[in-house]
């Protein structure tokens, strides 16, 4: 497996792997912003399949956001999402950050077992703060240490 920078020519594929594995997906849009805003866009690619997911994070000061974690929907479920989340810790470690921080839908049970496993706990609430099917949804916030 290899990390690698993200670029625009990634996008149709990153949107496939969004559209397909998120309720409320970012937009091509979303996604070249953050190419735009400089934040550490990364592509996880295995030799043989392709691209297997990839994670965005936004750097501030000593604390970094990851923004979004994605992995194939094919993919799922054979331990690359918490490799590329470790991956991502590393690499904020690498820009001195100290801690690292995140939201999640409060249904999203298996990313929430994701970050429990690789060490985040629950830090704060925020109601209704997501559009959801039927109405809004809360966010969970979450951080670790680095
Ligand atoms: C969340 C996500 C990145 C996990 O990727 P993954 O490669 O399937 O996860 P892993 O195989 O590395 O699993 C690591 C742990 O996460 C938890 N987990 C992952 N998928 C799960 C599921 N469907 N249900 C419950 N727990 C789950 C488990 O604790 C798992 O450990 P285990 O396999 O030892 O039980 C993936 O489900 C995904 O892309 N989801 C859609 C996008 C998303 O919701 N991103 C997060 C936005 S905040």
């Amino acid at each position: 497996m290899i990390l690698r920078d993200m670029s625009e020519a990634d996008l149709d594929v990153v949107l496939r792997i969004e559209r397909e594995v998120h309720a409320h997906p970012w937009t091509a849009g979303n996604f070249s912003d953050a190419l735009r805003s400089k934040y550490l866009c990364k592509v996880y690619e295995s030799e043989t399949d392709g691209m297997v997911g990839y994670a965005i994070l936004m750097l501030a000061v000593d604390e970094a956001e990851l923004l979004d974690i994605a992995i194939a929907a094919g993919q799922q479920r054979h331990g690359w999402g918490r490799k590329l989340l470790e991956e991502m810790m590393a690499l904020a470690r690498r820009q001195n950050m100290q801690r690292m921080v995140l939201e999640v839908r409060a249904s999203n049970a298996a990313a929430i077992a994701l970050y429990r496993k690789a060490g985040f706990s629950d830090i704060g609430l925020r109601r209704d703060y997501y559009p959801a099917e039927n109405g809004r949804e809360d966010a969970i916030l979450m951080g670790r240490d680095l």
